[in-house]
């Protein structure tokens, strides 16, 4: 029989698991193969001894569909290319994980990353020879040529009842609320949340804005009649000057968390109105996965070991078009997939009346 191996990789999010179930049913009820899910990311295969479990059917039962996380467990900051050593220096470790491939004995490797595991563990694939096939996921939903990496739903969900919560508050106090949510350098999780949720203004890395212009619509807001307003901020995003919150603290003077409480600072010197600040953080990462998750989840799994079947390799599942295909890693490893400023979802939020700045 043929013996292949999965792993998680990067940050997790919801949703994981199922895609884990899918990739050992379609595995062992199709094929009869073996599955072995390797713990902690590439570090399962940098130890020694190799630290892994070989899964059966009914260790992954309808449960995982149920469960955030991975029950693999993934590590973040462990590239085996310049890993981090106790002495704070980086050692290349590439060659550990090319020899624990062979130890373990496996034919194939799944890859469940976001764009920069696809990367590194496309890298280490190529250097030992050994056949890869990646399955996205990111609640940042940024890994290119698909429409949708496993996660994004679930922290978009998240987010959008953040927005329901904060909206009657709101209201109560005639408070502005600003939601800042995740996203590293990209605003899908902002835009669609604020879309879903109502908000007034919306901000995100992809589009510049001015201090001014959000101003300007709380003003509009209270002239149509309305005592509060509901602001979404993108991690990622800058501030007004184009300079980082980092960049501007270094300064010297205030300090803010982060974008949201820089704003709400900034915005108290020209609007009236209060200001509360949520920083959403990595709830947007857990909890129960969402439907539209556990679908996409399972889809890639079962499609990503066809392709090992068909003997297509070094290709990443993706969805497109409400369709599961497959592109060359090397087409994803490393890239981001920002927000098209003239999209449907940027044009549908300018449509709306929403403020998301100057473009
Ligand atoms: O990439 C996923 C993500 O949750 C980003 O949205 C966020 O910026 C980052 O990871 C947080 O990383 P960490 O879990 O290391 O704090």
């Amino acid at each position: 029989a043929k013996r292949i191996g999965i792993l998680t990789s990067g940050g997790d999010c919801a949703g994981l698991n199922a895609a884990l179930r899918a990739v050992v049913h379609r595995a062992i009820r199709n094929y009869g193969w073996q599955v072995f899910g390797i713990r902690d990311g590439s570090l399962g295969l940098m130890d020694r001894p190799l630290n892994y479990v070989e899964f059966d059917l009914k260790s992954v039962g309808d449960e995982m569909l149920r469960l955030g996380g991975t029950i693999l467990g993934t590590i973040n900051k462990g590239d085996p290319f310049a890993y981090p050593m106790p002495d704070g220096s980086k050692k290349d470790r590439s060659q550990d994980f090319v020899d624990g491939y062979k130890e373990l004995g496996i034919e194939a490797l799944v890859v469940i990353g976001g764009d920069g595991s696809m990367r590194i563990l496309n890298q280490l694939c190529r250097q030992g020879g050994i056949p890869m096939v990646g399955i996205p996921k990111t609640i940042d939903n940024d890994v290119a040529h698909t429409d949708y990496a496993i996660g994004f739903a679930t922290a978009l969900n998240v987010a959008g009842e953040a927005m329901d919560r904060l909206a009657p508050t709101a209201a109560s106090h005639h408070r502005v609320m600003i939601l800042e949510v995740m996203g590293r350098d990209v605003g899908h999780i902002a835009i669609n949340a604020g879309i879903a949720g109502g908000a007034d203004v919306v901000l995100i890395p992809e589009i510049p804005y001015t201090l001014d212009g959000i101003a300007r619509k709380i003003a509009e807001v209270k002239a149509e009649g309305r005592n509060h307003a509901l602001m979404v901020v993108a991690e990622g995003c800058k501030t007004e000057t184009g300079l980082s919150v980092t960049q501007v603290q270094s300064g010297g003077q205030a300090r803010y968390g982060g974008i949201g409480q820089y704003l709400a600072a900034r915005l108290a010197e020209t609007v009236e109105a209060e200001t509360r600040v949520t920083v959403l953080g990595h709830v947007q990462r857990g909890g129960m996965p969402a439907m539209r998750d556990r679908i996409i989840a399972s889809a890639f799994g079962v499609h990503a070991v066809d392709l090992i079947a068909q003997g297509k390799l070094g290709r990443m599942v993706a969805w497109q078009h409400g369709q599961v295909v497959d592109v060359p890693i090397s087409d994803v490893a490393g890239i981001t997939r920002p927000i098209d400023p003239y999209g449907t979802l940027a044009q549908t939020a300018r449509g709306l009346g929403i403020y998301i700045g100057e473009m």
